[in-house]
């Protein structure tokens, strides 16, 4: 039997410097509409913030708005884009609860792109529709970007779409 193709999509993007992650971001930023949600995994440092920066530029946030704001914190919020973005990190998330006291599911329904670094880490809390993005350090410079989408659906599968067609990709 033939699989659906959305399910068997997965786009795979070399980058060789965090610019060329930046600018994957970017054409990201430029594509996503209120409510997407996009779910990072990787190790440390693989990139999943430096992604995240890009996608923020592409939103149209300013430098400054981004780099003011502590890369220490479980979440931060955008507003200075065209649309809010929302940008969980579960990282240093110890329970369940510390998300939902956050708001986390507040947020995600709340006309915002929803960004969650090491999603991995809390699965049963992350909504079925979503982009994955998985990211894997291949050496010092240069980083594997796996996009996938685990659920069939047609607003994820767009935008998988559109990133193929994306001159910055
Ligand atoms: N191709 C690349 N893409 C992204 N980052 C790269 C690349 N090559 C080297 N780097 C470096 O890797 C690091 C990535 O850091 P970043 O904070 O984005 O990772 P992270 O996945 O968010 O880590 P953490 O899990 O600690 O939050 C930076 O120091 C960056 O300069
Ligand atoms: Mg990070």
């Amino acid at each position: 039997m033939r699989k659906s193709s959305v399910e068997t999509k997965k786009l795979i993007i070399i980058s060789k410097s965090p610019k060329d992650t930046r600018s994957i971001g970017r054409s990201l930023g430029d594509i996503l509409r209120a409510n997407d949600i996009l779910c990072l995994y990787g190790d440390l440092g693989s990139g999943k913030t430096c992604l995240t920066q890009g996608i923020a530029h592409g939103l149209g946030i300013l430098e400054e708005e981004y780099v003011r704001s502590s890369t220490f914190v479980l979440f931060n919020e955008y507003r200075g884009g065209r649309i809010p973005l929302y940008h969980f990190d579960f990282f240093r998330i110890d329970k369940l609860d510390e998300i939902i006291d956050i708001g986390f599911e507040e947020y995600i329904n709340n006309n915002g792109i929803t960004v969650i670094e090491w999603a991995d880490k809390f699965p049963g809390i992350l909504p079925e529709k979503r982009l994955d993005i998985e990211l894997l350090i291949d050496n010092l410079n240069t980083r594997k970007i796996l996009i996938s989408i685990p659920h069939p659906d047609k607003r994820y599968n767009n935008i998988f779409m559109s990133l193929k067609k994306s001159p910055r990709i």
